[in-house]
């Protein structure tokens, strides 16, 4: 009994994330078919936490004052960063939180590239984890393609540096340097920056190593910050 109503379940929670991806294309959010097939394959049910609708159109609670990103600001990011999410490339997911753009920054970059995500809150490295080997990334977490560490974000990750594609799911009052400093000539970052207005800045690094930004939209994320500033009173 119980096995056959998980199945049910399993099959409905594959058909809404369809549905939500459709959707996206529908809307002109999703317009690479490798973009719209990756979020297929990672079902975005196993990521939101119990009791939020996780194929709604907005960011869901995950606790410690962090959010899951809304599904059109997780695509969004994915297009603006889709030819720097290719094949053997290098992708690093500042404030990974559950996971799951990480688990896309994987599906894009295939086994021969690395994705790695960076989180300052333990038991969400920890969590994000767990979702991501239920999900159809968890071969390129178990050969070490995909690997999520403990850090502060604004450092990035210098092991696997350079990157390709850097994104950044919290809003920096200002661009980290280390982050620019981590961006591979001819790499790309998206990342909030701002307080209370923030704009969605798309930073490429040229091949003679100057750097270019523009502003892509206006946005509202939670802040980058340190650890006790986000936990204070919580
Ligand atoms: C909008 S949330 C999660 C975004 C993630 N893309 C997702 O959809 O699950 C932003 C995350 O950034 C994390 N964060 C904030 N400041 C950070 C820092 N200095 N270093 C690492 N992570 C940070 C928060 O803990 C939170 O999990
Ligand atoms: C990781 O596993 C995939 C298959 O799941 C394989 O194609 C790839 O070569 C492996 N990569 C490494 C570094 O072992
Ligand atoms: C670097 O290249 C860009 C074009 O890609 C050009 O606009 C810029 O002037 C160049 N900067 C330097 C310092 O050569
Ligand atoms: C964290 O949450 C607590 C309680 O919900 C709140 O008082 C505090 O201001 C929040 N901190 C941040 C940085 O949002």
């Amino acid at each position: 009994m119980k096995i056959v109503s998980m199945r049910f379940w399993t099959r409905g929670g594959i058909d809404k994330n369809k549905a939500l991806v459709e959707n996206l294309k529908r809307c002109g959010v999703i317009r690479s078919r490798k973009v719209a097939e990756v979020m297929e394959s990672i079902d975005r049910g196993l990521f939101v936490t119990a009791g939020n609708p996780p194929y709604a159109d907005s960011p869901m609670p995950i606790g410690y004052n962090a959010t899951i990103s809304a599904p059109h600001m997780h695509a969004m990011c994915l297009e603006l960063l889709e030819d720097r999410l290719q094949p053997g490339m290098h992708a690093l997911d500042v404030g990974s939180g559950t996971g799951y753009l990480t688990a896309c920054f994987t599906m894009m970059v295939g086994p021969g590239g690395r994705a790695v995500g960076v989180e300052h809150i333990p038991e969400l490295v920890a969590s994000s984890i767990e979702n991501i080997r239920k999900s159809a990334a968890a071969p390129l977490l178990e050969n070490g393609s995909l690997s999520v560490h403990v850090g502060d974000g604004r450092l990035g990750w210098a092991e696997h540096a350079p990157y390709d594609a850097i994104h950044v799911g919290a809003a920096a009052p200002e661009i980290p340097q280390p982050l620019i400093d981590q961006l591979k000539p001819g790499g790309r970052m998206v990342i909030p920056v701002g307080n209370i207005f923030q704009d969605l800045q798309v930073v490429e690094k040229k091949t003679n190593g100057s750097i270019d930004i523009r502003t892509e939209t206006s946005v509202r994320y939670v802040p980058l910050t340190s650890r006790e500033s986000q936990l204070r009173n919580y």
